[in-house]
Formats: structure tokens, sequence, C-alpha cells
């Protein structure tokens, strides 16, 4: 074996760390874990494990972009944007979950590469008084997208920082009007394993779902994200159109959207219905509480060497604990 086969090995193991349809393969894991705890100490061994993959960008930029205004000096405090450094596009468009294409993060950006988008249309129905079907650039219309710059930690313990393009979803929930009995939001990724290929597998009961409490759907961080680096997103990253929560773990950010459903009792979520003891409908950020197989008091932000603390609500505390009050945030994973 040649050096860069054994090392390609390798790093097929470490890769192994986060699929989870793999997580009951014991030997594979425990050797994972070795391989990766090692190689999250340096940089150079990350790059080493992760080399990096020429993807570029080509969509269009999300015309009428709105910056927020740094002079203003409020959007640090309400969680708009962040000073820590940006982690480069090249790396968000090129390292993503995404298992309607593959598994496999390196490659969806690849296998997803001629995702047709045009035409899309996201449906807004179940408890509200005007039920509607909405294109992106409809969306748009009603609220002129913003630049959020967020924090977004996966529960795999890596992180990134992203200059999202996007609309708080609140906005679009005004529209349709709410009803009072209406107390959760659920959404769904579209169907169509023909232009979805890992759709045809079953390592998850597709169509991916996940839910929200109204309050939370309704709070202005909560956006529905449209692009990235004031770029349309690439269909890796959930395109034409995905939800982003930064104080959630990631994969409640679900990715190419086409229905929202207002609902009275709470919805079932895709990896909750896969290991409901590993992820919760919640699914806060919060380092004090392990996932049963790994700790999430530390993460690996791409790109940097060592690892940094995690925050309470990923950094959010200020801006979302109160919606919590009350609960006993170590139950409510
Ligand atoms: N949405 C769908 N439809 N399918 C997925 O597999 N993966 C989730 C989330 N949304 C996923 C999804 C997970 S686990 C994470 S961490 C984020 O998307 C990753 O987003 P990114 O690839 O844009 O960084």
């Amino acid at each position: 074996m040649t050096p860069i086969e054994s090392m390609n090995k390798i790093r097929s193991r470490e890769d192994e760390v986060t699929p989870p349809h793999l997580y009951f393969n014991r030997r594979a894991i425990m050797r994972a874990g070795a391989v990766a705890a090692t190689a999250a100490t340096t940089t150079a061994a990350y790059r080493w494990f992760n080399p990096k993959i020429d993807i570029v960008n080509e969509a269009k930029p999300i015309a009428n972009l709105k910056q927020q205004d740094e002079s203003e000096g409020t959007e640090q405090i309400r969680g708009w944007q962040t000073d820590e450094e940006k982690t480069p596009e090249s790396d968000i468009i090129s390292y993503n979950n995404f298992y309607e294409f593959t598994t496999d993060k390196r490659r969806v950006a690849a296998v997803a590469r001629d995702f047709q988008t045009d035409g899309w249309q996201i449906t807004i129905d179940g408890l509200v008084e005007k039920p509607q079907t909405f294109t992106v650039d409809q969306i748009h219309s009603i609220s002129q997208p913003e630049e959020r710059i967020y924090r977004m930690r996966c529960v795999e313990a890596w992180s990134m920082v992203i200059p999202w393009a996007g609309v708080p979803l609140g906005r679009i929930l005004d529209v349709v009007q709410p009803l009072p009995t209406a107390k959760f939001v659920a959404f769904e990724t579209l169907l169509d394993p023909e232009r979805m290929p890992g759709q045809k597998t079953n390592v998850l009961d597709w169509p991916y779902v996940e839910g929200l409490r109204l309050d939370e759907a309704s709070h202005p961080l909560t956006l529905l994200a449209t692009g990235l680096y004031g770029k349309q997103l690439p269909p890796q990253d959930g395109a034409p159109i995905r939800l982003v929560i930064p104080w959630k773990y990631g994969f409640k950010g679900i990715k190419s959207i086409v229905r929202i459903t207002l609902l009275d009792k709470e919805p079932p979520t895709s990896w909750n219905r896969y290991a409901p003891a590993e992820y919760g409908f919640y699914a806060n950020v919060n380092p004090q509480v392990d996932h049963p197989r790994w700790s999430q008091a530390t993460e690996q932000r791409i790109g940097e060497s060592g690892r940094r603390k995690t925050l309470m609500f990923n950094g959010y505390e200020e801006q979302v604990a109160s919606l919590y009050e009350g609960m006993d945030l170590n139950q409510f994973f």
C-alpha cells in the first residue's frame, strides 16, 4: 500500500466518525474516534485529512441584499453579526451534510452539482388564516434579503461562521397569519429520488423533516436562508431555500424546503425518528449535555487549529434563553 493509499484509508475512517448509519459498527467508531482526535490537533493535520478541493459557487448574486449597518452597533447585540473570522467560502461549500445526495461530506458538492431548482415553490399551510405557495422571488419581495453572520455548530462537534443571506421566517409567517391554535411548525425537504439519489437508499426515512415551536420559528434570529457569501445557495448547502437556527445543532437547519405546515402538536423530526435517545426535538447547543457517544464541550472550527469551547446556545444565550424559561435544559436535548 502506498502512503497516499494508506492515508486515504485513514481519511475514510475519519469520515466514519459521522455518518450515523455506521454508528453501530463499534470497531470502526473506536478507530475513527482515535484518528479524529489526533487529526483535530493541528491545522496541518486537518488539511492533510481534508484536502482542499476546488469548488466554486457560480450562482448569481442575491439581488438587493441588505448589509447590516455596523454603525448602529446593535447587530452584535441582536446576534445578527459576529466579529469572529468567517469560514472561507470554499470550506463552507465543500464540506457538507446533505444525505439526499450522499453521506460523504466531501462529495456532496459533486453529487449535487446539477440539482435544478428553477421554478421552486414553497407551500405554507396547516393552521394558518391564509395558506399560500411562494416562489423564492416572492419571499424576497415580502422582506428584503439581509446578511446574517452566524456561527453554525454541527452536532458532530465541528463548527463554521457563515455569512448567510435570507429573510426572517417570522416575516413570512406574518403573511400567512398563524391561527391561535398553531403551536408548532413542521418543515419538509423535497422528495424526488430521481433528482436526489440518496433518497434511493434507506439511510433515513424520506423526506427529511424538521420542526420548531412557533415561538422559536418566529424568533428574529431564525432565518429562511437563500444565499451565502452574497450569492444564491449552491445545491450542497440547501438550494434554493433552507432553514438556519443558529442556537441549535446544525441538523435542525433543514435544506431545500418545499413545505412548511403549522400544527397544534410537536411534529416528528428525521434524526429523532432515527435515534430518539441521541437527537432531541429541541437540539439546543448545550456544552453541558454530551451526546451519548461523544462530548459536546468543545468543537473543531473548520480551518482552525486546536479546539474551542462550545458556548451555551452556541453563543446566543442572551437572545434566546428566555424561550426556554422553566424547562430543564438537560432533559430537553
Ligand atoms: N437537510 C436535509 N434535507 N438533509 C440533510 O442531510 N443535514 C443537516 C442539515 N440539513 C441535512 C439537512 C445537517 S446534519 C447539518 S450539520 C447541516 O444541514 C449542514 O449544513 P451545511 O452542509 O450547509 O453546512
